[in-house]
């Protein structure tokens, strides 16, 4: 290895950029495009019916209300990164039409289904890269992206992207993983996982930084006879696989092992000559103030955010189900999220929070 060692890289990064020399590849291709459903089929909506005792479906008609609000007036809307067609398969009754846009093949099938199913049919979806979109310039009157610009190669990119497409006057509305405010230390820096599914055997393992706010994802795939043939190896493998299945199926994620025992230099040493294929992305992620300065210098004004959590509608819930009034709330408790989302949205301010909102000025 050459050069300056980067000690804000792990131990077993460094291994890996050194001695797999990984092809750079991206999360479309590394992580949403390997998923059935990026959701877990839990969007109210487009998954499953509305839920008047669940917070989770208030807060998420909130957040519709508040990328509704925030892109009002706006005929034709551009979805970034829909998923598995969120937000804009939920808007779509607001918006005349809205084009939304990800990488991933089969997330574009994925929306395509949903679509068809709900028998919305002013939606469109497209595969494509928000970094460099194929769209004319001022197409959109709103651009809505939620958990989608910071999972770019170049979240700076597809920002001036955004304002190129955006018609003067038009709204950015973008939900974002905060690496500042919120970053959730309780997670640990380093993440270990096994998939069977999918064609061979694949390793990813991740690790994040706060300083520098980055997140890398190096996917090893084996070779599958190989690993068959070391049995004591496709136990711990497999044993991995479990682990990992078990921690996204816990309730407090604090209960997981954060380190697995096998998480050292040794284990990748002996992976290495099943090694078939290596490939990584790395994400330059975004905090409140890199993402203010970056939509300052590409033009954008009324830069304003709030907490996507929506910390008054969660109140107002809990308070309704311990007084035991969420029955009596039920035919109303539409209107009332959408209204904790639309104020959200009117009473954003400067400084930190994770759900932003931008003007791309009327005349420049
Ligand atoms: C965390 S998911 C969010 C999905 C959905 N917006 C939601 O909030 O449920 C990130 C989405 O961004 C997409 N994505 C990744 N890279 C992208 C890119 N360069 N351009 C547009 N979308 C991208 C992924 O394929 C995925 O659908």
């Amino acid at each position: 290895m050459s050069g300056d060692i980067d000690t804000t890289r792990t131990d077993i990064e460094r291994w890996i950029l050194s001695e797999l020399s990984p092809s750079r590849s991206t999360t479309a291709e590394l992580s949403y495009d390997r998923m059935e459903s990026q959701s877990g089929r839990c969007l109210p909506v487009i998954y499953r019916p509305l839920d008047y005792s669940k917070r989770s479906h208030w807060q998420d008609t909130g957040l519709i209300a508040a990328f509704t609000e925030a892109l009002r007036g706006a005929r034709r809307v551009l979805d970034i990164g829909p998923g598995d067609g969120w937000p804009c398969l939920r808007m779509a009754r607001r918006f005349e039409q809205i084009v939304g846009v990800d990488p991933s093949p089969r997330r574009v099938r994925v929306q395509r289904e949903n679509a068809e199913r709900l028998h919305i049919h002013n939606v469109e979806f497209l595969e494509m890269d928000a970094v460099s979109l194929d769209f004319a310039d001022r197409t959109f009157g709103g651009v809505a992206a939620a958990s989608s610009i910071e999972q770019t190669d170049d979240p700076e990119r597809a920002l001036r992207e955004v304002f190129r497409v955006l018609k003067p006057g038009g709204r950015l509305a973008m939900v974002f993983e905060d690496y500042g405010e919120y970053f959730p230390e309780s997670e640990g820096d380093e993440e270990l996982r096994v998939e069977f599914a999918d064609g061979p055997p694949a390793l990813f393992y991740q690790a994040r930084s706060k300083d520098p706010a980055r997140e890398s994802k190096y996917g090893l795939f084996l070779d599958d006879s190989g690993v068959r043939e070391d049995n004591e190896l496709e136990d711990v493998l497999i044993g991995l696989e479990r682990k990992a299945v078990e921690f996204e199926n816990l309730s407090d994620p604090s209960q997981a092992p954060s380190r697995p025992d096998t998480l050292d230099v040794r284990f990748f040493e002996r992976l290495r000559p099943l090694v078939v294929d290596a490939r990584y992305f790395e994400l330059r992620h975004l905090t409140s103030e890199t993402l203010d300065q970056i939509l300052e210098a590409i033009g954008f004004e009324d830069i304003r955010h709030f907490d996507h959590r929506l910390p008054n509608l969660r109140r107002f819930f809990d308070a309704a189900a311990e007084d035991g009034r969420l029955d009596e709330l039920a035919s109303s408790f539409e209107d009332i999220a959408w209204e904790f989302g639309a104020e959200a949205v009117r009473a954003a301010e400067e400084g930190p929070g994770d759900f932003a909102i931008a003007t791309r000025p009327a005349e420049d």
